[in-house]
């Protein structure tokens, strides 16, 4: 299988004043194309410091990160911001949606830095849109919305430039259990597809989509396991 994210002895120290945090203290991972990984671990453990680099909006103190066989350090601000725009899907925990704009304005903005025209902009997202069930509210505006919708349209947004990988911390972090696994089926949908996906959460049902979990701890991996048995589809919510 074809090697998408190699890091080698990744770490990460925050400067403060005269304190420095050790977020991560040594993280070596490989993950290839098309995994569906979940990260875990307490809070403070580093799991967002990791997501973001590997989403190239940080980067490491020291160690190697190697993104589609090229090293990340060698990159140019510009490439780095080709690769966050082409690549790279991101969806947050607060969708990080723009109030003002529309579904179809909101996920057809990465479209406009890729450089595509206006009527090819607000025809890919609406495809987009549509393929995470939201064809008929490209004109809402996030507040116009249920949380649910709104991770949709966050996750529509990241899909738009067809990236080869998927990064999103917590994306569930803000939704009830119900609309949890909605989002959850269409991660699964995803890597149906071929997505590379990679996800932070907290809990073990959510996780358990994934097919490989790794357990970080105080800026170290803990563990890393693949999952014999990840849920597939819709889980049954009990309502007694
Ligand atoms: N920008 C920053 N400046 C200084 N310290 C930071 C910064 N970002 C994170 N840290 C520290 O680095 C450590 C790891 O943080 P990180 O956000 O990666 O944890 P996390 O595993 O994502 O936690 P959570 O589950 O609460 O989201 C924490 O101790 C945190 O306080
Ligand atoms: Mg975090």
């Amino acid at each position: 299988m074809k090697k998408i994210i190699e890091t080698k002895d990744i770490q990460k120290t925050y400067v403060m004043g005269s304190e420095e945090v050790r977020a991560l203290k040594s993280v070596s991972i490989q993950i290839n194309k098309g995994e569906y990984v979940a990260f875990m671990g307490p809070s403070g453990s580093g799991k967002s410091t990791l997501m973001n680099i590997i989403g190239c909006l940080d980067t490491p103190t020291a160690g190697t990160y190697i993104l589609n066989n090229k090293d990340v350090s060698d990159m140019t601000e510009n490439e780095l911001a080709e690769i966050r725009n082409k690549e790279i899907g991101f969806v947050f925990q607060t969708f990080n949606l723009l109030p003002r704009a529309s579904c179809l304005e909101n996920v057809a903005l990465p479209l406009i830095y890729a450089g595509f025209g206006k009527s090819e902009r607000e025809e890919m997202a609406f495809k987009t849109l549509d393929s995470v069930g939201l064809g008929d509210r490209v004109h809402h505006k996030p507040n116009e919305l249920s949380g649910g919708q709104r991770q949709r349209v966050a996750i529509a947004r990241a899909l738009v430039n067809n990236p080869s990988i998927i990064l999103a911390d917590e994306p569930t972090g803000n939704l009830d259990t119900k609309t949890s696994y909605d989002i959850m089926e269409l991660f699964h949908e995803l890597h149906q597809k071929g997505n590379t996906i990679i996800m932070v959460t907290h809990e073990d049902d959510i996780a358990h989509y994934a097919h490989r979990i790794v357990r970080l701890r105080d800026g170290l991996v803990e563990t890393d396991t693949i999952n014999p048995s990840p849920t597939r589809g819709k889980v049954a919510v009990v309502t007694e």
